[in-house]
């Protein structure tokens, strides 16, 4: 039995503990590019075994939110740059979420020449920020066509590359959470009749390509993905259970094949208990749990084998000392949602770290 406080090693993939920092897109970054206020915010969460950044895009057209970053230009990568080095000397590892939005963005969003684009031209229901107007209904995707996605696999592989050269361990592939891969994955919003479209295989042949081709490039050992079974967001609607289930399962056979350092699970209620069975035990690499978790229920995690790491979101983005504060105990800072995506400091890098004299008086 290990602690989540004990370094973890597996395939290549050492950390100082098991506590990973979940992804969270927090729009700080003005015209797309990491900055040094985003240096404070992850250098902040010093305790920490791996930090996976936020979503950032690996090319102009996945840019689907306002002020996320992106890794495909070389300001972009200088900018990172600085964030891995502070991360580094808080020995704690560090990769990059590649996030492509697809159907999920708004034009507005966009650079000027760039289009939204999907897996097909059906728009996501419901709105999205925009700095221009507020909240906008998103925009009507236009379908990938065969030779765009040949494109698109090259724009992740250097995204990868250019992650690599910014000084990160490592990058997570966001196959989960609505985006572009889950896009392609769902049989409701892939209406394809090519290569990329139909039975299980073809919808899961984006990621799988995208997951293989980064491998070769960058090493297995280097790449993770996230996924999110079953669950709803970015308006895909439940499917046949059967047909989800085997669709997860075969993506655990193909990433076993190509060794992905980890699976990084987004866990929600809907997932059958034999769907996360299936994964655990088809794939080799490690698993990441995330999702509603406290001290007790990561460690009851990985004590049940179920899990070899475990992901916290919105206690990492208000607690800089988070880990810390596990370890002794101590009470936790409430999230200020209200500045969950405003650019600037406030809400971001100010939550204070736990003062010895507050428990004192607590406990007095
Ligand atoms: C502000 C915020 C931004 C998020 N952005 C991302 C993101 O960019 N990529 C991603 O995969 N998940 C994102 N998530 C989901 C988190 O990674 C995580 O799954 C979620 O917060 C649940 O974990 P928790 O209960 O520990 O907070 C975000 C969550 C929050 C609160």
């Amino acid at each position: 039995m290990y602690s989540i406080f004990e370094p973890f090693d597996h395939n290549g993939l050492s950390l100082k503990n098991r506590i990973v920092m979940a992804p969270m897109t927090r729009s700080r970054a003005i015209d797309n590019i990491p900055n040094d206020l985003m240096a404070q915010y992850y250098a902040q969460r010093k305790d920490v075994g791996l930090i996976i950044t936020e979503g950032t895009a690996p090319s102009p057209e996945s840019l689907g939110y306002p002020r996320i970053p992106g890794i495909f230009s070389k300001q972009q990568i200088a900018g990172w740059q600085k964030i891995t080095s502070k991360v580094h000397q808080n020995k704690s590892k560090i990769f990059l979420q590649l996030m492509h939005t697809g159907r999920i963005g708004h034009q507005d969003n966009l650079p000027p020449n760039e289009k939204l684009v999907g897996p097909s031209d059906i728009p996501a229901a419901g709105t999205i920020f925009t700095d221009t107007k507020g909240f906008q209904a998103h925009s009507k995707p236009r379908a990938l066509t065969e030779r765009e996605i040949n494109a698109l696999v090259s724009n992740f592989v250097q995204a990868a590359k250019n992650a690599i050269t910014a000084g990160f361990d490592g990058v997570e592939i966001h196959g989960a959470n609505g985006y572009l891969i889950e896009q392609f994955l769902h049989p409701h919003i892939n209406n394809r009749s090519d290569a990329y479209g139909g039975s299980i295989e073809r919808r899961a042949k984006l990621g799988i390509e995208i997951a293989k081709s980064i491998a070769a490039e960058i090493g297995p050992e280097r790449t993770g993905i996230r996924l999110s079974p079953f669950s709803n967001l970015g308006d895909l609607p439940n499917y046949d259970k059967e047909e989800t289930h085997a669709t997860y399962v075969y993506l655990a056979q193909e990433f076993n094949k190509i060794g992905l350092a980890y699976i990084h699970i987004s866990l929600n209620p809907n997932i059958p208990k034999k769907t996360l069975q299936h994964l655990r035990n088809t794939y080799n690499g490690s698993i990441i749990y995330c999702n509603g978790f406290d001290k007790d229920s990561a460690q009851k995690a990985i004590d049940s084998k179920a899990t070899d790491l475990v992901a916290f979101g919105r206690n990492f983005l208000s607690n800089p000392d988070f880990v810390n504060r596990l370890k002794e105990d101590n009470t936790l800072n409430e999230v200020d949602y209200s500045h969950l995506y405003t650019p600037g400091s406030k809400g971001y890098v100010d939550y204070p770290v736990f003062r010895l004299e507050s428990k004192k008086t607590q406990s007095a």
